[in-house]
């Protein structure tokens, strides 16, 4: 249950850094008329590193602060937070706000097709440690076989901004072509920095293998949840705020691989 919300509430969005960005991004392309409040943990960047209580206690906080912002939504844009803290979140949080995980609406999409026999993960650690994608996957086809792998460069190196170029194709190349993902019939793309390297994981697999990321199936959740509770924005939303708990000229600069607008951090010492 949720009580007395408004439609013209902003949605808060959060992750340990800028990566969630993409997934603001896809809700500001696709649901325009929605309020976004984000919060980037840059002080605590990155959470794949992190131990899952760490994890945690870092979500519990900021998500504090966004329902002080007055959030009628929270969006967990990240999948190691997802998969650490989502239902810590919904204990501590219930009825405060509508709660949105990047996990649940990536495994839906995957788990709907019937023609696939063999689907492949990458993930931060903290996600792969999880096993969550594995077990919410299994639950919902038994016969499914799932592999999975931690590629922990890939974040620092998109942060770098190296994609599109030989040495994203290195390292993508050395993850991509370990043998346990051999015969693969779809990889999801379990980190929300990765839509960034979609192209480049196209074109290793060339076409031939399905790649998810979570961006539109999050944000038709998003939609669809804001509908069940009738309370999609329909007036014309404020400008979108963004903050983070550390600031440095570098995350900024940054920022516009991700978002597609030029955006300006705020700095918010929550910690
Ligand atoms: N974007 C985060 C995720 O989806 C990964 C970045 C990090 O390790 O902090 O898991």
């Amino acid at each position: 249950m949720i009580k007395d919300h408004k439609k013209t509430q902003p949605i808060g969005v959060f992750d340990s850094g800028i990566g969630g960005l993409t997934v603001a991004n896809a809700i500001f392309s696709h649901l325009p008329q929605e309020e976004i409040i984000y919060f980037g943990d840059t002080f605590h960047l990155p959470y794949g590193e992190k131990s899952a209580d760490a994890i945690r206690y870092y979500s519990l906080k900021i998500v504090k602060f966004l329902l002080e912002k007055n959030c009628k939504m929270i969006v967990i844009a990240c999948n190691s937070a997802s998969s650490a803290a989502y239902k810590v979140l919904l204990d501590f949080y219930e009825g405060q706000a509508l709660f949105i995980n990047v996990i649940d609406p990536l495994v839906e999409a995957v788990a709907n097709h019937n023609e696939y026999k063999k689907v492949g993960i990458i993930a931060t650690k903290a996600t792969i440690r999880s096993n969550i994608y594995k077990h919410k996957l299994l639950e919902a086809r038994p016969s499914l076989k799932v592999e999975s792998l931690a590629t922990p460069l890939l974040v620092p190196m998109i942060e770098e901004g190296f994609f599109n170029d030989n040495i994203s194709d290195a390292v993508i190349e050395k993850y991509l072509s370990n043998p346990i993902f051999e015969n693969i019939d779809a990889l999801l793309l379990a980190c929300t920095h990765y839509p960034l390297i979609r192209k480049n994981i196209e074109a290793y697999f060339q076409q031939k293998v399905k790649i998810y990321d979570s961006n539109d199936v999050v944000v038709h959740a998003i939609r669809e949840k804001l509908q069940q509770f009738d309370l999609l924005n329909d007036s014309t939303p404020k400008p979108p705020k963004f903050f983070v708990s550390d600031y440095t000229t570098s995350f900024e600069e940054t920022t516009n691989f991700f978002y597609k607008e030029s955006i300006d951090l705020e700095y918010c010492p929550i910690w």
